[in-house]
This record gives structure tokens, sequence and C-alpha cells, in this order.
């Protein structure tokens, strides 16, 4: 089958504010490389740097030049030459109002023709964005084509109480439609693939739910550290980092309903529809041993590196079936994934040791969908083994890195794979019981593990899982 390839559906002129930052070089730079090298640009586009640090347009495509060479050892010269003719820069400032008056009189002089789609992109930490939204709306940025778009990268705000200060300040100046809250995980082939997949084969719908699955794993390891990045992860830690967005993300596009339009708002329901059932079980917390010592943090930091919960879901799908979560820095590998674990039938409560039935679909390092079954093994009596088949999952239609295609559903306006703050505001009330006794009291789930680097994580997580009669999966791939 021909797959129609998505390609940037309009003019467009990308405001990237924080374009001097980390963000920027490591996803954003890239993902507009690929779009150009893939042939998805429009003839007329502007990507403008906007931040204060003082930089010409040429300096500034030096270091665009140089973010995509780190990330392509063998970039297309060509497809690098053809981006960097569209990239400019401005220094300014995100306070003052004047700036934004001088930029927008520059703006007009890159942009040949109005007719197109403006689209500022939030690049910066979160405590510029009300000066930044502010300012936005007193200057007229709106242009002949749309009104302006707003891009916001996650996490949105700190908790439940500045998650909603931050709709409130979007919503004074800005319509929804022009609202754009970005988390890249719903850019993964894989994660909507979640939903698809389940939908698609008559074995999965059927399996699963309640009547069937004993438990599901979801896990999120990195191999690496906090990377230098002291300041931000010290003051969020792994549950509002990983699990706040990312993680329960991927529980809902696990679990709901599918939805019964493909619109923004009846996909937005449905995720909202889980989050919202979502009851807290257990949670342990840890922390990487030497993260104290590391350059910015805090002897006596109680950020935890590491987390593990156990969640119950009141959904009709789901009563009664654990889910558990875990996610962590500095662990024996980066891997990514779902296991889903079948309630044992007569040979596995017969025989202790012998393993369920599980489907496990990886999402990274590399994409997988694995089932776990049992097999007899030759010979007289009734004994099995465990028989693993699986396969790679090839992106084999309109592959793009994530950043890529959310960049090309907001050129377009589709805000589907957009957040909505009805889930948002789900996810954090999960989030903020958790954190609030952490930052107030010394409450037993508060107690921080200490794991080795390159370790699975604590021992206390184990625990937590081993407490029900089940064990976490470790993928040896
Ligand atoms: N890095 C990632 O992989 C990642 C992943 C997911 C989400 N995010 C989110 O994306 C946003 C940007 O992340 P980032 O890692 O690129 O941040 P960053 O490197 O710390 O900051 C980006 C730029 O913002 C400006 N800036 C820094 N601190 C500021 C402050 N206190 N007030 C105003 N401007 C400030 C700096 O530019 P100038 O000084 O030149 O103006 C800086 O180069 C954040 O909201 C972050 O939470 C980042």
């Amino acid at each position: 089958m021909k797959i129609p390839f998505q390609i940037a559906e309009s003019n467009f002129t990308l405001v990237l504010f924080g374009a001097s930052g980390s963000l920027a070089k490591l996803k954003l730079f890239p993902a507009l490389y690929e779009l150009e090298k893939e042939k998805r640009m429009p003839k007329d586009y502007a990507i403008v740097g906007y931040a204060r640090t003082p930089m010409t347009d040429e300096a500034f495509r030096r270091f665009f030049e140089k973010a995509v060479r780190q990330q392509e050892k063998n970039p297309d010269e060509a497809a690098l030459k053809r981006i960097l003719a569209h990239i400019h820069y401005y220094t300014g400032s995100y306070t003052e109002q004047a700036s934004y008056k001088t930029f927008l009189k520059q703006l007009k002089t890159i942009e040949k023709n109005p007719s197109r789609v403006r689209l500022a992109y939030f690049s910066v930490p979160p405590d510029a964005f009300p000066d930044i939204f502010k300012n936005l709306a007193t200057v007229n940025w709106n242009t002949k084509k749309a009104p302006l778009r707003l891009i916001i990268e996650k996490p949105f705000g700190y908790n439940l109480a500045s998650a909603k200060k931050l709709k409130k300040a979007l919503q004074k100046n800005f319509k929804p439609e022009q609202i754009y809250l970005l988390d890249h995980y719903l850019g993964k082939e894989a994660v909507s693939n979640l939903l698809s997949l389940r939908y698609a084969n008559s074995i999965l719908t059927t399996l699963m739910t309640r009547e069937f699955v004993s438990n599901i794993q979801i896990t999120a390891m990195e191999d690496k550290d906090i990377e230098g990045r002291a300041n931000y992860f010290d003051h969020v830690g792994i549950l509002r980092d990983m699990v706040q967005s990312h993680l329960l993300q991927v529980l809902a596009y696990l679990t709901m309903y599918s939805p019964r339009t493909k619109t923004k708002s009846a996909i937005q329901h449905e995720k909202a529809r889980v989050l919202k059932s979502i009851r807290v079980g257990k949670v342990v917390r840890g922390q990487y041993m030497g993260y104290n010592k590391e350059p910015g943090i805090p002897k006596d930091s109680q950020t935890e590196t590491y987390t593990a919960l156990k969640l119950l879901l009141k959904h009709p799908l789901w009563k009664g079936v654990p889910v558990y979560i875990r996610s962590g820095k500095s662990l024996q590998k980066k891997w990514t994934s779902v296991v889903i674990e079948f309630a044992p039938r007569r040979p596995q409560r017969e025989t202790p040791g012998l393993p369920p039935n599980r489907l496990v679909i990886q999402l990274q390092p590399h994409e997988k969908i694995e089932f776990h079954l049992l097999t007899k093994l030759g010979g007289k009596t009734f004994d099995f083994h465990d028989l693993t088949t699986g396969r790679p999952i090839y992106c084999s239609g309109d592959c793009l890195v994530e950043h890529g295609r959310l960049l090309l559903d907001a050129i377009a306006g589709k805000q589907g794979l957009f957040l909505g703050f009805e889930e948002i505001f789900a996810a954090w009330r999960v989030i903020d019981p958790l954190q609030k006794s952490c930052d107030h009291a010394r409450s037993k789930h508060c107690e921080l593990h200490l794991y080795k680097k390159g370790s699975l994580g604590p021992k206390a997580a184990d625990e937590l899982i081993q407490a029900d009669g089940f064990e976490w999966f470790n993928s040896t791939s």
C-alpha cells in the first residue's frame, strides 16, 4: 500500500525561544534538518532563533550545523546547505516588550510572503513562559493565514496548581486552537502503535482485559546519569520528569478505550478517563549512589533518581489489574518497554518457576514485539518450557523522528498528538500527593533507597512487586 508522506502543508516561520539551549541543540535542530533532508519542507520557510545569548545569523548557523553534525556522522551536505539558508537569529530579551516589537519588524524583512503560519516554540525553562506569553499577546503576531500557534514542551508546570496557572496565563491571551502542548513521546510511532496493536488485532482486543491479564509493567530505564543537568533535574526528580507525562501517557495509550472518532477531543477524553481512574497503591523512591556528589547537587538532596509505583485503575476494562511503573537513571541499560503478563494456567500453577505468558512491547532501544508462550518439552511427560517468538517492529510507512512529526502536525493545525489540559491535570492529581507528602513530611514512601550505578535499581522496588506474587520482567536483549 502506498503511504502518503506528510509534508509541511503551509509556508511557515518557526520562532524558537531559547534557541541557544540544550533542547534546541539535541532535538529540534536535528529534527528540522531531517525534515529538509526528507523533502518535507515547503519552498518558503524560516527558522528564527530567539535568545538572550548574543549571536549573529552566521554564528547561529554554525551552532545549528554543529548540533546536526554531532547527531549525524554523514549528513546530506546539500540538505544541510539548503536548511542553513532558511536560518536566522535575533538576540533579544524575554521580559522587555520593546525587544518583541523590534523583532517583529525584523521578522517582516525575513518573510517575503505574509501568507504563512507563524509558530512560537517554547524551548526555555518554564519560569520564562509568563513573560513571553504576555509580550507575545501585546504585539500582533497573527498572520494572514492563521493566528500564532504556541508549542510548549512538557513538563506543564511543577504541580497541579502551577499547571492550572499555566492554563490561565495561556487562556487569557490565546484560543485553544493556538495552544500545542507537546510531549515528544506522543510523536513516537511505537507509542501510538500501542493503541493500534490492541484494536487492529482481535487476539489482543480479546485478551487485553482484566479477565486474562494478571499485571502490567511499564519500564523506562536510562543507563545515563543526569548528564550535567543538575539545576533542572534536582528541582524536578524522576516522578515529574518521566512518570507525570511520558509514562502515564504510555499507560493511557495502552489501556484506554478506542476513541469514537479521531478528533483531538475524543482522543484526549479517553486518555483523561484512564488517568482519572488511577489510584496509587505503593511507591518506592531511590537515588543512585554518588548523585549528591554530582556538580551542582546539594549534599543533602532528597530528589529521587528512581521510582517504582504500583497503580490500580478503576476503569471497567482493568479493574483489579495492578500496573507497575518503574523508571530511573544510571541503571544497567537503556530499556523502555511494556510487559503484559497473562494469568497463569494449569501448568504454571502446578510447576513453580514456569514463566507466565507475556506480551512484551519494547519501545527502546529498538522497537520490537515478543510473545512468551509455553511449549511442551519432548517426551512422555507434560513438561513445558518458554518459547519466545518475536519480531522487530520496523517503521515501513511515513517514518520521522518525533519532534519532526509533531512540528509537521502543528504547521498543519492538527492537535490530535498534542495534550489537553484535562489529561495533564489528571496526571498531576496522581503525582501531586506523592510529591507533597515528601516535601513536607517524611512518610514511609518518602524513604530514599540508595542503589548502585549500573544496577537494576533498589531492592525495595523488587519487594514492591514481589509482595503481590509477581517479578519484574527484565529483558536480556
Ligand atoms: N533538554 C531536553 O532534552 C528536554 C526534554 C523535554 C523537555 N524539555 C523542556 O524544554 C524546555 C527547554 O529545555 P532546555 O533543556 O533547552 O533548557 P535550557 O538549556 O536550560 O534553556 C534553554 C535556553 O533558555 C534560556 N534560559 C535558561 N535559563 C533561563 C531562565 N531562568 N529564564 C529565561 N531564560 C532562560 C537560555 O537561553 P539564553 O540565555 O540565551 O536566553 C537557554 O539557552 C524546558 O521547559 C525543559 O523542561 C527539555
